[in-house]
This record gives C-alpha cells, sequence and structure tokens, in this order.
C-alpha cells in the first residue's frame, strides 16, 4: 500500500480521532482511552507536533497516526511514543511500518536521546526496541516488564539512566 507520511495539522484532528478508536477499540471498550488521550495531550506543554505524524492514502484519506510526547528519565528529557494506530481496513500493509521509522527519524534529527514505549516486543523489535532496563532504564510502573522498551537514538548517552515518566495527562488513563 502505497501512503505519505507527514505531520499532523489541525484540519486531521478528526480523522486521527476516526483511526484511533477503530484501531483501540475492543468489545467492552468501543471508544478506547487512547482517544480522550489524544485530546488531552494535544494542548499540554509535552506535545510535539513536530513528533505528530500521520499517514495519507492515495486517496488523500488519513489511515495512520504516530506520536512521540514529552517524557523524562529521572530529569533528563526524552521522548515517549504512543499512540500508534493504523485504521483496521489497512493493517498489515507496512502502514505502520512506515509510522515508526518516519518518526524514529524525525525524533533523531531533532537531538532526542531516546524514546520509550509500552508494547509487545515481538512487534517493536524489528526496529531496534529492546527492554527498558538492558540500558538502566525503568518504567513508570516496574510491573510492565519487558513491554516497556526503549529505542535510542545518535543523542543517547549510557549516563541517561532512572525511571522514565509520560507526560502527565498518561497518568489519567
Ligand atoms: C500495531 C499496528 C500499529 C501495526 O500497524 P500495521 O500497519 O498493521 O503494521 P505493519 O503492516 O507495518 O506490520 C504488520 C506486522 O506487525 C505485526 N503486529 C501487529 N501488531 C502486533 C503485536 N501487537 N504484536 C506482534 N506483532 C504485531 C503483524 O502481525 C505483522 O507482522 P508481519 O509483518 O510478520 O506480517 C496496528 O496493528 C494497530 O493499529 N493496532 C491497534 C493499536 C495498537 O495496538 N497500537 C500499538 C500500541 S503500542
Amino acid at each position: 500500500m502505497q501512503v505519505l507520511i507527514r505531520r499532523e495539522t489541525p484540519a486531521d484532528v478528526p480523522a486521527v480521532s476516526i483511526v484511533t478508536a477503530a484501531a483501540f477499540a475492543k468489545p467492552e471498550t468501543p471508544v478506547p482511552v487512547e482517544v480522550a488521550l489524544l485530546d488531552e495531550l494535544r494542548p499540554c506543554g509535552a506535545w510535539l507536533p513536530e513528533l505528530s505524524l500521520v499517514a495519507v492514502s492515495d486517496e488523500g484519506e488519513v489511515v495512520g497516526h504516530v506520536v512521540c510526547t514529552r517524557g523524562h528519565v529521572g530529569t533528563a528529557p526524552a521522548v515517549g511514543l504512543g499512540p500508534l494506530s493504523v485504521h483496521p481496513d489497512h493493517q498489515k500493509r507496512g502502514v505502520g511500518l512506515a509510522l515508526v521509522h518516519t518518526v524514529l527519524g524525525a525524533a533523531d534529527a531533532l537531538g532526542e536521546p531516546l524514546v520509550a514505549l509500552l508494547g509487545s516486543a515481538a512487534y517493536y523489535s524489528r526496529y531496534g526496541f529492546r527492554t527498558s532496563t538492558d540500558y538502566g532504564i525503568t518504567a513508570p510502573d516496574p510491573s510492565w516488564g519487558e513491554y516497556f522498551q526503549v529505542r535510542t537514538l545518535s543523542a543517547y548517552d549510557p549516563a541517561l539512566r532512572g525511571v522514565f515518566t509520560y507526560a502527565e495527562p498518561f497518568d489519567r488513563v
């Protein structure tokens, strides 16, 4: 599938909500928390507009979205990736692959030291993510174990160790 990846604009916000809702919906949570999380993150100081990206189909439809927001390792800035969403009608065609590689490259270009996330190691290892504790970085919730992962970038310094904290809206989900 051919998509173009570009920054999210204000006009994309409703479509991003639809894609996020469709991607995360489950029978028990038809309106997933990730939709409200994005709405709370956008106006907060942790939102990094350079790192909120959409995947747009040939038809001009937003079919995927990814964002990294400001987080910290101890007191040092870093970024947290997520939510990441691809509309179920367009999954397994490389859209997620394009979004993650692009946002990692953008974060690297901005001089961020690392990207952290909570997710499946089976999926994210292909992007160079490793269990955070390999780098001396612990999850906000230690019970996340191997699901909390880190991808180091060019500006990474091994002295960057400690507890990772997400932007404040993540505490409410
Ligand atoms: C995860 C997601 C973004 C991947 O998007 P996508 O466009 O389908 O991804 P790609 O086409 O680039 O890659 C698909 C591959 O990822 C695998 N994959 C997807 N989700 C996975 C998971 N949770 N664990 C392991 N593998 C996974 C698929 O099986 C497929 O594997 P293959 O390449 O060996 O066939 C998409 O499935 C999605 O939106 N899921 C619901 C929301 C979600 O879970 N977001 C991530 C939260 S951390």
